[in-house]
């Protein structure tokens, strides 16, 4: 396997046809969170692939930057972007470890949907993205963790991984993610497990009276 955004490039254009998996589970995802934004919010959403989610999120909030590590998937989300009107909604090609980083503590709410089990180092990030959220603020997730399946797939992934079929992923039990989540400083709001069982959604909120630093 070379560098993720290669893998993601390759597959881009099969990703944007890919029908949702859990259309029910998608629905109570989007509400949730458009149930806690406001018009003058300034989101952040890193990973965003295709950009489907930020097309139907932005015209809740007041500005949204929606970031991905893979050229070929911000390219797809700029056209579907280009057939509609949001005057508040930016594409950007950064690696979520990079994502905002020039703004810290400025976003009143970051979302990694199907992200963080991609990632190299999941804690960090959380870590990270704890800084970019101001105290009040929310961190929506949906997180892919394999340890929690049974069967084949978690047997096969790394020979897939290794011929390029797949991504690199770590795997995380449900129960360690929201644990890294509450020891980054975030309380938990909703946390619930799709169908599947194991795809966790997570919102978590930073405290209103947040110091700087994450709790450990
Ligand atoms: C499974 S897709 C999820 C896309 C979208 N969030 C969704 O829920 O449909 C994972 C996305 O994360 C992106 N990605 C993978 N590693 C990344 C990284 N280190 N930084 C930023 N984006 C990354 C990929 O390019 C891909 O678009």
């Amino acid at each position: 396997m070379k560098t993720p955004a290669k893998f993601w490039d390759r597959v881009a254009k099969g990703y944007a046809r890919k029908p949702v998996d859990d259309p029910q589970a998608y629905q109570k995802k989007l509400d949730q969170t458009q149930a806690r934004f406001r018009p003058d919010m300034s989101v952040l959403e890193m990973g965003c692939g295709t950009g489907s989610t930020a097309l139907l999120h932005a015209p809740h909030v007041g500005e949204y930057l929606a970031t991905d590590i893979s050229p070929a998937m911000i390219a797809i989300a700029e056209e579907k972007a280009a057939q509609e009107n949001h005057a508040n909604l930016r594409f950007q090609v950064s690696t979520a470890e990079t994502a905002g980083h020039a703004s810290k503590a400025s976003f009143d709410a970051v979302l990694a949907l199907n992200l963080l089990h991609l990632l190299d180092d999941p804690v960090g990030e959380i870590t990270r993205i704890y800084g970019l959220i101001k105290p009040g603020g929310m961190f929506v997730s949906s997180t892919g963790c394999l340890a929690d399946m049974k069967g084949l797939l978690v047997k096969v992934l790394p020979l897939m991984t290794f011929v390029g079929l797949a991504p690199r992923v770590q795997v995380m039990s449900s129960q360690q993610y929201v644990a890294d989540i509450k020891a980054a400083g975030f309380d938990i709001e909703e946390s619930w497990v799709q169908r599947d069982g194991r795809t966790v959604f997570v919102i978590a909120r930073k405290p209103e009276l947040a110091q700087d630093e994450p709790q450990s």
